[in-house]
């Protein structure tokens, strides 16, 4: 494929990592990962932003049956993790949503020259080492076009490659696919330049989940997924198939500061006594996405009587669950979700909101307690360990007094279940490609 063309870049790029780093199986990135003020999302902002997201994650493998060879699984909503990127040369600074769910990075982009007054963007023409690719090159075919694409011309110098990248909401990002240097610093603290990666500079990006407010304070996306253009698959083939990242719990008070890693064989197996693993599923009609089985839930530590088969990915491609750190609440396929809120209304013995309740189906009124007892909530993984996440992580203030269970049903027939970034709040999360295995841990988020 494209990338694998590359590879006397990806050659001189091993030499000069080489150089600073001693042992290269112990080499990783360290990002600093953030989470936008105001926080937390209003539940019905996080909702509806959800909901949009939750239809592309099942558009999508229509579109894999098309032989579309990258994801557009992205949505955003209030409610994401930002990551910290530099690029360019000098660098510019960019913050991009952390997006387990989707392939393409990309970041908004301006043409201007001088005298630019925005900042919510890359300027191309601040930095030297800025390349669009050409039509012509093998990298071009790896992400969807518009589709009054030109055709390519390979003797036309300025035949750049445009790439366009839908939306289930009808938001759009269109631009050049190009090549920058990214500056990072690396585990030995020194400063590393990875001098190719690939991404989209957005110079037409429209619809509410690309801007607008819920788009607040980010200049692009950082593809995570497990497609070939994805920033870990880019980036991973120096540093292993691996990334890991703590989502930072924002009722703490101040906040931790938390990484999103990439690589880091020796530094993640130092604490791999305190993971808990569990296989990531491949969807051969969704490889992007990074599928978790689900053998049991409990409330209470009683396992509730949820057949497994509510869990399986079908022949279509429907069903499973996604871990996706670009949505926010957690999406339960129906028949589980219906078992799980009634086990959980029979044990709550709150008195019911009366209030209108915000797109959730079960909320409490706890406005005379101070410490209101709310049930436990587990879920048995493939591999037989238990992720058993605090009642914080899936109840919500919905408002004075209100808490919800933030949980919300999907259709069988009509996408997979999703665990949101908000259900994985103050968990070590490593995704492990070569292993194809999910590690997870309340320890690790300190890190430093
Ligand atoms: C940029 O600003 C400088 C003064 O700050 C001014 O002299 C120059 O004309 C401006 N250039 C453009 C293109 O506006
Ligand atoms: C994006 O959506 C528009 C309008 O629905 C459609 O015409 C276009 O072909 C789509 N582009 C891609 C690359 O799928
Ligand atoms: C590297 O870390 C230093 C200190 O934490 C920080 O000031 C700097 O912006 C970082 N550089 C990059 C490229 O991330
Ligand atoms: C941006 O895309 C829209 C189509 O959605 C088009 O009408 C408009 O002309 C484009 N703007 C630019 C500056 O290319
Ligand atoms: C909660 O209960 C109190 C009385 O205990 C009542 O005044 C208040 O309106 C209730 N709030 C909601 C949202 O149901």
């Amino acid at each position: 494929m494209a990338f694998i063309s590359k590879s006397s870049y990806l050659l001189i790029f091993f030499f000069l990592i080489a150089a600073t780093l001693p042992d290269l199986s112990s080499a990783y990135l360290k990002l600093p990962l953030l989470r936008k003020t105001p926080y937390p999302p209003t539940p019905s902002e996080a909702l509806s932003a959800d909901s949009r997201r939750v239809s592309t994650l099942h558009q999508l493998r229509r579109h894999f049956h098309a032989k579309l060879p990258i994801s557009s699984a992205a949505s955003f909503g209030s409610g994401q993790y930002l990551v910290s990127l530099h690029l360019g040369t000098p660098p510019q600074h960019l913050l991009l949503v952390a997006d387990t769910g989707s392939d393409l990075t990309w970041v908004s982009c301006s043409a201007c020259r001088q005298n630019c007054s925005s900042r919510a963007t890359f300027f191309p023409r601040h930095s030297t080492t800025f390349s669009p690719y050409h039509c012509f090159d093998s990298s071009c075919k790896l992400v969807p076009h518009p589709k009054e694409h030109m055709p390519c011309n390979h003797a036309r110098v300025h035949n750049t490659c445009r790439y366009e990248y839908n939306y289930s909401d009808e938001s759009v990002t269109r631009g050049f696919f190009s090549h920058e240097t990214t500056t990072f610093n690396s585990s030995s603290g020194k400063l590393v330049q990875f001098q190719y990666l690939s991404f989209g500079c957005g110079y037409n990006n429209s619809g509410p989940s690309v801007s607008g407010p819920s788009f607040n304070g980010a200049n692009g996306v950082m593809g995570l997924g497990g497609g070939p253009i994805s920033f870990f698959s880019q980036l991973g083939r120096e540093f292993g198939h691996k990334f890991s990242y703590c989502l930072m719990d924002y009722t703490l008070s101040p906040p931790p500061t938390s990484y999103l890693f990439i690589g880091g064989s020796k530094y993640i197996g130092a604490k791999s006594s305190k993971l808990s693993y569990t296989p990531i599923l491949i969807n051969p009609l969704s490889p992007s996405l990074y599928y978790i089985g689900i053998e049991s839930v409990f409330v209470n530590n009683v396992k509730l009587p949820i057949s497994p088969s509510v869990w399986a990915i079908d022949e279509l491609g429907n069903g499973g669950t996604v871990v996706d750190s670009g949505t926010t609440l957690t999406f339960l396929t129906e028949p589980a979700y219906r078992i799980i809120l009634a086990t959980v209304d029979r044990l709550v013995k709150l008195p019911k909101s009366v209030e209108p309740t915000l797109g959730f189906d079960l909320c409490f009124n706890v406005s005379n307690e101070l410490r209101p007892s709310l049930p436990r909530l587990s879920f048995k993984l493939d591999g037989g360990s238990l992720f058993a996440p605090p009642p914080r992580n899936y109840f919500i203030d919905a408002a004075d007094g209100v808490k919800c269970m933030a949980l919300q049903p999907i259709a069988p027939s009509s996408g997979s279940s999703v665990i949101g970034n908000l259900m994985q709040q103050g968990y070590t999360f490593e995704f492990d490609k070569d292993r194809k295995r999910l590690g997870y841990s309340r320890h690790g988020c300190a890190v430093p």
